[in-house]
């Protein structure tokens, strides 16, 4: 498992420790608004999201981070594989007190980084909502394009950016 600091943040797996915190990020409701929804109780919810990130740290090697600010949570954000696609996106969360600080693009910058550097990563894509700026707005700021929409989940005509990482490496 992977710990990165960046400039300001702390990137390290979430255990099972956090699952309070994790939870009152994740299933804040401006938050869950944008994301798959969560079954059931949020701890126990998240204590089962916490697991399948746990699961994929031994399979892959990667897996969304918990994001912290001074050992205080504020989020999620880095690598996940979507089977469906057969592809790693990246992806971010965050409370909405930590909006507006430049930490989504930061914790980002930092996946694709480690996508394209360790982890020799070739392409790397995320999508939202057509309505999700705010998450578009990140993904434009990291160099990632506008390719189409697709359905995913529950999820019908959302928008996929992506970047490979001829282009991450050309910037
Ligand atoms: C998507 C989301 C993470 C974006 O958060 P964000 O704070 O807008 O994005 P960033 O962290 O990149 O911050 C950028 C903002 O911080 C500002 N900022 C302030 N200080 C900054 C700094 N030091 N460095 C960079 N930006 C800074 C920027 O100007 C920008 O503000 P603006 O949008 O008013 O122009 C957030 O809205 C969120 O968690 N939403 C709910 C969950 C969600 O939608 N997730 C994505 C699902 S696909």
């Amino acid at each position: 498992m992977t710990t990165l600091k960046t400039e300001r943040l702390c990137l390290r797996p979430l255990v099972a420790g956090d699952a309070e915190a994790y939870a009152a990020v994740r299933c804040h409701p401006k938050v869950a608004k944008w994301l798959p929804p969560v079954a059931g109780e949020p701890v126990e919810a998240v204590r089962g999201t916490i697991g399948r990130f746990a699961a994929a740290w031994q399979e892959r090697r990667y897996a969304p981070w918990g994001v912290f600010l001074e050992d205080r949570l504020i989020g999620h954000g880095g690598l996940n594989f979507v089977p469906e696609f057969d592809k790693t996106e990246v992806l971010w969360a965050l409370h909405p007190d930590a909006w507006g600080h430049g930490y989504a693009t930061e914790v980002a910058r930092a996946a694709l980084a480690h996508g394209f550097g360790s982890l020799k990563l070739d392409l790397i894509f995320a999508i939202t909502l057509p309505d999700n700026l705010a998450s578009q707005a990140v993904m434009k700021r990291l160099g990632l394009t506008y390719r189409r929409r697709v359905d995913y989940k529950s999820f019908t005509d959302i928008v996929w950016y992506d970047i490979d990482r001829e282009a991450w490496l050309a910037r």
